[in-house]
């Protein structure tokens, strides 16, 4: 028997010998999250400015599969009151939402401040404290204001220290209460969809370029969000701040060491783009990305590589600048090695030289990318643990679509699946894994795939104006879950012997 298998049948046995069964520890936190640009509305309401979404659903409303935008949305600018009163239903410890920069800094800019966008959030903390769940806020979900984009958006340096003012106002008008801040999320969207794949806005199609770029204001705008945190609010507030990365499970796709070696690529260059300089203990990007970029760089006659440099300074302000590792996960892939030819287009794609797959026997969701495979969430976490020293890391998103349904029995097993293999990361493989949050409250304007994929624990009527929330099966099961802290139904899956 190896040595991992027998811990793990000594934990199973003392968790016998003590009747107790497998739990999420005591002060395991579980919530859920929305975003501002996907539930709130009032797109225009009292002085908010237009931000990137704003500007992309009305200009092209063909970019949207259902024609549809975030002008209404779940219309929780107005009803917010109903989405504490669902969170209060669920139980929850937390809700993760995020601020709109342009409701708050209509031009972006910190010279002025929306009074009416502080208002809104004001009264939104106030009411989750007064009922006992804890704001967990995110600076940065997507929407970046207009403005900011008329100057070249992410891939301008100079969004770093425009992010920092914004941060230092959020902190500064909502620090007092609000203890637990994520700065960005999903930089691999914002940099990859947003200024490579031309798929979420600004719909830039600049791959191993653009991407590069925003990547590296992006880390910048991160670290200086989180010293000015840690100088001017930590000594008072005493919260935490963090970012959130999302990352599939790269499996290989044979036990050939070309595939192997192709999916840890896969690993460093997407996870650990963002993770490497942040949380590993030599901070930068790893090696093999700047090798690889670098070389190929070269031998695309390129001055200098694609991927900017940090300096030294740089590298020591970046690394280290984090209180938890936040994680949105939702699927897996089958990953092998591609040859692709030095005089292929330049692109991310190319640099990391992967095909990504995914098994047809895998359980579908409605969304083509969201496969049901629960053991990745316990290979990826175990990955971050030996990868990174095993950092307190939260799960900000973790979620299932479908088309709405309220028996949404799909959701329901996605939830079990998922929250077991969590489970077993967590005690049998020692995982510092401390949150887990369930993406999303509620149905809501899900990007470029407008309204017709639903994630939500509630359901939400788009076609009647009041919006109105009907709790689906799954809210149900959540609450469930959240209340004895366990997954009744499945608990001998955990032995894994
Ligand atoms: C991650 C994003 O953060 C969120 O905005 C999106 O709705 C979900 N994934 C589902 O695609």
């Amino acid at each position: 028997m190896e040595m991992s298998h027998l811990i793990s049948l000594l934990i199973l046995l003392s968790f016998e010998t003590f009747g107790d069964s497998l739990r999420f520890p005591k002060n395991f936190k579980f919530g859920v999250a929305t975003a501002s640009y996907q539930i709130e509305g009032g797109w225009n309401a009292s002085g908010k400015g237009e931000n990137i979404w704003d500007r992309l659903t009305h200009e092209h409303p063909d970019w949207v599969k259902d024609h549809q935008n975030g002008d209404v949305a779940c219309d929780s600018y107005h009803l917010w009151k109903q989405d504490v009163e669902m969170l209060k239903y669920l139980n929850v410890t937390f809700y993760r939402f995020s601020l709109s920069w342009s409701r708050i800094l209509p031009s972006g800019f910190s010279n002025y401040i929306n009074p009416d966008g502080v208002r809104y959030y004001n009264d939104l903390i106030n009411e989750l404290l007064k009922n006992g769940i804890e704001p967990m806020v995110t600076l940065y979900h997507w929407d970046l204001p207009q403005p900011l984009q008329e100057v070249g958006g992410w891939p301008n340096p100079l969004l770093a220290k425009y992010f920092e003012d914004y941060a230092k106002i959020a902190f500064e008008l909502f620090g007092d209460r609000v203890k637990t801040w994520i700065t960005f999320n999903e930089p691999p969207e914002v940099c990859e969809s947003g200024y490579a794949e031309g798929a979420n806005a600004p719909c830039y199609k600049s791959s191993g370029i653009g991407d590069y770029m925003c990547g590296k204001t992006l880390l910048l705008a991160h670290a200086r969000a989180y010293h000015i945190y840690d100088k001017l609010y930590r000594p008072k507030q005493k919260g935490k701040v963090g970012i959130t990365i999302d990352a599939i499970w790269a499996e290989p796709k044979t036990n050939r060491i070309k595939d192997i070696k192709a999916a840890e690529r896969q690993m460093q260059m997407d996870l650990g783009w963002w993770a490497h300089p942040i949380f590993s203990k030599s901070g930068d990007y790893p090696e093999i990305m700047k090798n690889r970029i670098g070389n190929l760089s070269k031998a695309e006659n390129f001055s200098s590589s694609r991927l900017p440099q940090f300096t030294e300074n740089e590298i020591r302000f970046i690394q280290g600048s984090f209180d938890f590792f936040g994680l949105n996960h939702y699927s897996s892939w089958l990953v092998s090695d591609l040859k692709i030819p030095v005089n292929a287009p330049v692109s991310h794609w190319k640099d990391v030289s992967v095909l990504m797959q995914q098994d047809p026997k895998w359980k579908p969701s409605a969304a083509t990318w969201l496969k049901v495979v629960p053991w990745g969430l316990r290979k990826l976490l175990n990955w971050i643990k030996k990868e990174y020293n095993n950092p307190p890391v939260y799960i900000t998103e973790n979620g299932f679509a479908d088309f709405g349904e309220l028996n949404d029995f799909g959701r329901l097993d996605y939830l079990k699946g998922y929250l077991n293999a969590l489970l077993k990361a967590i005690l049998l493989d020692g995982c510092n894994v401390k949150a887990y949050t369930c993406w999303s409250l509620m149905d809501n304007m899900e990007w470029r795939d407008g309204y017709t994929l639903k994630f939500g624990l509630y359901y939400v009527n788009f076609t009647n104006p009041k919006r109105t929330r009907t709790e689906k099966a799954s809210a149900e099961f959540y609450k469930t879950i959240i209340e004895t802290r366990t997954i009744l139904e499945d608990l001998e899956q955990v032995i894994v012997l």
